[in-house]
């Protein structure tokens, strides 16, 4: 096992300066980035108007570090940033339980991202695949010469395909542009390389180019995490009722979207963290999950091991970066990058997919037991108080009085309110 443990009790019970000191224990994080989380406002104006346009504001979110990874043997603090209640302690839970079992093994492909050009007007469609099939070298040769920096770290674009396809605008040919991309999310380098082969495509196919993009379906470049959940610690009849649980999800998209939606509540939380695109992976999972027989499909799959114990796997395509976007821009990002520790993209896509399996498998073990509001109510009790108006003094304790009273809702929280006013 490299390093040392995430494994941390009682991390919840420590103030922010006590939790901090933790974090920058495991990630050797220097005084400044310590104060710069500390501080909470870490964004500043300045920085935020050269990211996005008409900025006004940046919009915080929590940050908090889920805790017991063990992914590959190495152990791991994982960033996340989220609003949503339980979610931190509910990855943190689960990969608990799978240090048990030696942890998460988890592997990727290579990260090969696809960008599209549309050629329009074709008016043979095989004698145009043919020509760009016999132009191969000189195509992809022009794509890397935009960018020499991605050559001489190993990437670049590595292959060409045409898909021919029927629409009710007349036929289309699709070209894929395959590009290794190394440590960055690529999209943009992508989208240069597609626009640069595009005159030379219209060239050789006789064709008019239509748009050139990339592909946010990352088919090449994929993730694949498995575990098992020992029965001893979760006992077999949880086993029993979550793979229920998944075989309702195989066969109903009711359901699947919310068991999906929970795999991504710890994967876009991680990628929030880390200055990643949560949008294009979310749109790359969900329409992987649709190229499924039936439509669309879990992107986790369950079943026991002879021994009775609970078997998880995860797969789906995970398009991330560490260099480029705003990874190394955004400061908060980068020092969630210095948290995990993780020196590739693809290694930040493994504890992703490590994240993603471990949230789906906690958000079902709560389902089939307690169900979901026991744990999620009992944390969120405090925004209900919030909401209702309690003064900062009285937060805890209407909060507990409502979990006490097993009523957490706006209403009880607005009655403890008045009735402190009152009293007060
Ligand atoms: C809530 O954010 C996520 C869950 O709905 C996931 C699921 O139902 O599997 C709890």
């Amino acid at each position: 096992m490299i390093g040392k443990t995430s494994s941390i009790n009682g991390f919840y019970k420590k103030t922010q300066t006590q939790r901090l000191k933790v974090v920058q224990d495991f990630s050797s994080l220097s005084k400044e980035e310590c104060s710069l989380l500390q501080d909470c406002r870490a964004l500043d104006f300045d920085r935020a108007n050269r990211m996005i346009e008409n900025v006004v504001s940046s919009f915080p979110v929590p940050l908090g570090i889920a805790l017991h990874f063990l992914i590959n043997e190495k152990n791991y603090f994982v960033p996340m940033a989220i609003e949503e209640s339980s979610v931190v302690a509910a990855a943190s839970y689960a990969a608990k339980l799978a240090r048990h079992t030696g942890g998460f093994s988890v592997t990727t492909t290579n990260p090969i991202m696809i960008g599209q050009v549309q050629l329009k007007n074709i008016s043979d469609g095989d004698h145009a695949i043919l020509a760009i099939e016999s132009a191969k070298q000189e195509l992809l040769a022009l794509a890397n010469s935009c960018d020499p920096v991605l050559i001489s770290v190993g990437g670049g674009a590595c292959d060409i395909m045409c898909r021919y396809l029927a629409t009710d605008r007349g036929a289309m040919l699709i070209v894929h542009l395959m590009v290794d991309v190394q440590d960055a999310m690529g999209a943009n380098i992508v989208n240069v390389m597609g626009e640069k082969i595009t005159r030379k495509l219209e060239a050789i196919t006789g064709g008019r180019a239509g748009l050139r993009i990339v592909s946010n379906l990352t088919v090449n470049r994929m993730v694949h995490a498995r575990v098992v959940w020992p029965c001893e610690s979760i006992g077999s009849e949880v086993i029993e009722s979550i793979l229920d649980a998944y075989e309702w999800a195989c066969v109903d998209p009711f359901r699947c979207a919310t068991h999906n939606k929970g795999i991504m509540n710890g994967i876009d939380a991680v990628a929030l963290a880390t200055g990643n695109d949560f949008r294009a992976i979310e749109a790359g999972a969900h329409a992987y999950a649709s190229l499924a027989s039936n439509g669309y499909a879990p992107l986790t799959s369950y079943e026991k091991d002879a021994n009775g114990n609970l078997v998880g796997e995860l797969e789906l395509p995970l398009a991330v970066g560490m260099v480029g976007g705003i990874t190394q821009c955004h400061p908060v990002a980068k020092i969630c990058l210095k948290i995990l520790g993780v020196e590739t993209a693809s290694e930040l896509a493994c504890v992703m997919g490590a994240v993603g399996l471990a949230q789906n498998f906690a958000a079902l073990r709560a389902l089939v037991s307690e169900g979901i509001s026991k744990g999620h109510m009992r944390l969120h009790s405090k925004n209900i108080a919030m909401a209702a108006g309690a003064p900062r003094e009285f937060v805890d304790s209407i909060a507990k009085q409502m979990i006490d009273e097993g009523d957490i809702s706006v209403s009880r929280a607005r009655a403890l309110v008045s009735e402190r006013n009152t009293s007060g």
